[in-house]
């Protein structure tokens, strides 16, 4: 079956396009989200096809007003998409047609829609950009405040998620919020790429016509205008560093969430998260469920899909505009919802979470202090070897007496070296835990120093 298509761009052809390979080119399902961008960079595209004297003043006039009715038309969801107008630059344009008549047909002189959709995705991916940034921003002054607030709760520190040494919970939660500003440093720096202007690219060749691609990029916000015609109209790179950026954050969320759901366990008991953030089952009546979390671990996995999905688009691709790369559009967009839903929905539910203090101190045995131990013959010039051995042998022998080393006597720790004393009584977890006092350690004053610094970064932000 064949359906009738705008016949504005069915000129060369005899027959109609087949109803199936229409549907299957359209893009109007998902990339009508552009037509915000798609309004802006065309109104700026036709201010200067006017002032280089392409078009005329009055024409200008009536395309402005004709997008600016179109745009709240779309905004007030009075628009009808059309399927068979393939996508959001055409049914736009189609709409023009209807409003201000033939003169509509004069918006894309100048201009492809192979740099007109590179223009959009640009000023899409650069709202999403500062709007992750943003989001990541307040999940980080969050993390601070909750650091600031438990300041004096210590917790057993892992490797190899074996008890390690004590650390301070807000030593801990520090670390994610060092993760997540290196990720807003990656999508800053990602919008150092994404910030080029395209249009005056045309088709893949530049156009021939006076046009002003600095006034464009100027109106529009750019801080430069692409310098290769065919490098832009098939340049996708931005998407995939935002992809990147984006699967690294998710990276670190999955961790965030993983250590929630650890903790929130029986076994664990660390912490609660908040009711408002927890599920139920449908068959056993006693479960709290930490689902959200669980999901934004899960949800990790579409996000790296995407990313692998638009390298393999790429990948091999002749230069310069194939149609193929209106695939980068799914995969962004949701790239991008499943980021912000997943940075708010974790943001919200750590805020939801009570810290059980006495059961994080309650779990340590003494053994955690044996790193402790060894030090304390080490400033006795015990070298750092020998001082574990002797320790770990203490330690065999403690674990097979059924003791607590704090149980051992001062006879039984001399038999491991003779250097033990009575003072090795004061060895306590909150000792062993300030004297990591070493730059970036989990000493007091080490991690108070990194949440003034983080202050201070986040005060540089907020300007
Ligand atoms: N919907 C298309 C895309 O997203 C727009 C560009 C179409 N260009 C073309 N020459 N068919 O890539």
């Amino acid at each position: 079956m064949a359906i009738k298509k705008e016949s504005r761009l069915r000129g060369r052809f005899k027959q109609e396009i087949n109803s199936k390979v229409q549907r299957y080119l359209a893009s109007i399902p998902f990339d009508w989200r552009l037509y915000r961008h798609d309004i802006e960079g065309s109104l700026a595209h036709a201010e200067m096809l006017a002032r280089q004297k392409i078009i005329t003043r009055a024409e200008f006039g009536k395309i402005e007003s004709g997008l600016t009715s179109i745009l709240a038309e779309i905004d007030s969801g009075d628009f009808q998409f059309k399927h068979e107008l393939d996508d959001i630059h055409m049914n736009i344009e189609s709409r023009l047609f209807e409003k201000i008549g033939d003169t509509a047909g004069k918006l894309h002189t100048a201009r492809s829609r192979n740099d007109q959709v590179a223009l959009d995705m640009r000023l899409f991916a650069r709202e999403a950009s500062l709007q992750v940034i943003k989001t990541l921003q307040d999940f980080n002054m969050q993390l601070v405040d909750m650091a600031e607030k438990n300041i004096r709760v210590v917790m057993p520190g892992y490797t190899h998620l074996q008890h390690a040494q004590p650390v301070l919970f807000s030593h801990y939660i520090m670390a994610y919020f060092h993760m997540f500003s290196r990720d807003i440093q990656r999508f800053e720096d990602c919008l150092k790429r994404i910030n080029v202007m395209p249009l005056g690219s045309g088709a893949l060749a530049g156009v021939p016509y006076p046009v002003d691609r600095e006034f464009v990029a100027d109106k529009l916000g750019f801080d430069s205008v692409s310098a290769n015609s065919m490098d832009s109209v098939s340049d996708r790179d931005f998407i995939i560093e935002f992809e990147s950026a984006a699967a690294v954050t998710m990276m670190h969320l999955s961790r965030l969430a993983e250590e929630v759901i650890l903790w929130s366990s029986r076994e664990f008991g660390f912490i609660e998260v908040g009711d408002d953030y927890s599920t139920s089952s449908s068959m056993m009546p006693q479960k709290k469920n930490p689902d959200a979390a669980e999901l934004a671990r899960g949800k990790t996995g579409r996000v790296y899909g995407n990313l692998m999905g638009m390298l393999t688009v790429m990948k091999g691709l002749p230069h310069a505009y194939n149609r193929d790369l209106q695939e980068d559009k799914e995969g962004f967009f949701d790239t991008y919802d499943t980021l912000i839903s997943s940075l708010e929905v974790m943001s919200g539910l750590i805020g939801s979470i009570t810290i059980n203090k006495a059961r994080m101190k309650s779990v340590m045995q003494s053994y955690i202090l044996a790193t402790d131990l060894a030090d304390y013959l080490v400033h006795k010039h015990v070298p750092f070897r020998e001082a574990h051995s002797a320790v770990a042998r203490l330690v065999a022998y403690a674990v097979d007496a059924k003791k607590e080393l704090n149980e051992l006597s001062l006879a039984e720790y001399r038999k491991f070296s003779k250097l033990f004393d009575k003072d090795v009584a004061e060895i306590t977890l909150d000792k062993s835990m300030e004297a990591r006092s070493s730059q970036g350690g989990t000493a007091t004053q080490q991690v108070r120093h990194s949440i003034a610094e983080a202050r201070k970064q986040m005060k540089k932000y907020a300007i």
